[in-house]
């Protein structure tokens, strides 16, 4: 077991902080996922498979890690993830890209970001930030990658302006709304 108090900091009224860490209580993150989706929970998206089962395949992966954010000690969301085996699925069926090697993994390319939330009320004082940095900050890949859905234009464009290059479109599991790839160099500073 491996963490650290990443950072503390007050950001106008918050008194949050944010911790790294391989191990996660699912159960009361989940608790944050439902509270994050209430309004769109009825979408397949976030019940097949259901948000606890992603969250447990992600917390047990090989070099799973994960930012934990709290305000005023309590969970508040997280971003965390992976890297990615040479014989994972993250690829499957993405659409035509002229990078034959983009989809090609091995020991040590991706870091995949498997969820990324913060409670509503919390949003906004760069907690989402502060969790992809501190977490990113501890990873050797050589690239980091994540699926938004194609609706979140607010989130994709966000990561587009730090960054993030759209490589293609996917659909992550049946039934699913299409979702943009993105992908970044590691480390964070190279660009
Ligand atoms: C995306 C989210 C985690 C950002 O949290 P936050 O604490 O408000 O983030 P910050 O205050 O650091 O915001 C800085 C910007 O970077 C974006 N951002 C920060 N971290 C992010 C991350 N890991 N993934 C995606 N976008 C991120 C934010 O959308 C924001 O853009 P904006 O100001 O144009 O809205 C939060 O809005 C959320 O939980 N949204 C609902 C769930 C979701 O869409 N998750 C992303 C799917 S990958």
């Amino acid at each position: 077991m491996s963490s650290s108090v990443a950072a503390t900091e007050a950001s106008g009224s918050l008194d949050s902080s944010t911790v790294v860490t391989d191990q996660v209580d699912v159960e009361a993150l989940a608790e944050v996922y439902r509270r994050v989706h209430a309004n769109d929970l009825h979408l397949v998206d976030h019940q097949v498979p259901t948000a606890r089962e992603r969250l447990r395949w992600t917390a047990e992966a090989a070099g799973f890690e994960a930012a934990l954010g709290y305000v005023d000690g309590r969970l508040v969301g997280t971003v965390m993830g992976c890297p990615l085996p040479p014989e994972t699925l993250w690829w499957r069926d993405l659409t035509a890209t002229d990078d034959p090697d983009l989809a090609v993994e091995w020991a040590g390319r991706t870091f995949a970001v498997c969820e990324a939330f913060v409670l509503p009320e919390f949003r906004r004082h760069r907690l989402g930030l502060r969790m992809t940095t501190d977490l990113l900050a501890r990873r050797r890949e050589e690239r980091v990658a994540l699926a938004v859905a194609e609706t979140n234009t607010r989130v994709w464009h966000a990561l587009q302006r730090v960054g993030f290059d759209h490589v293609g479109d996917l659909v992550p599991f049946p039934g699913w709304r299409p979702h943009r790839m993105l992908v970044r160099a590691l480390p964070l500073n190279t660009r």
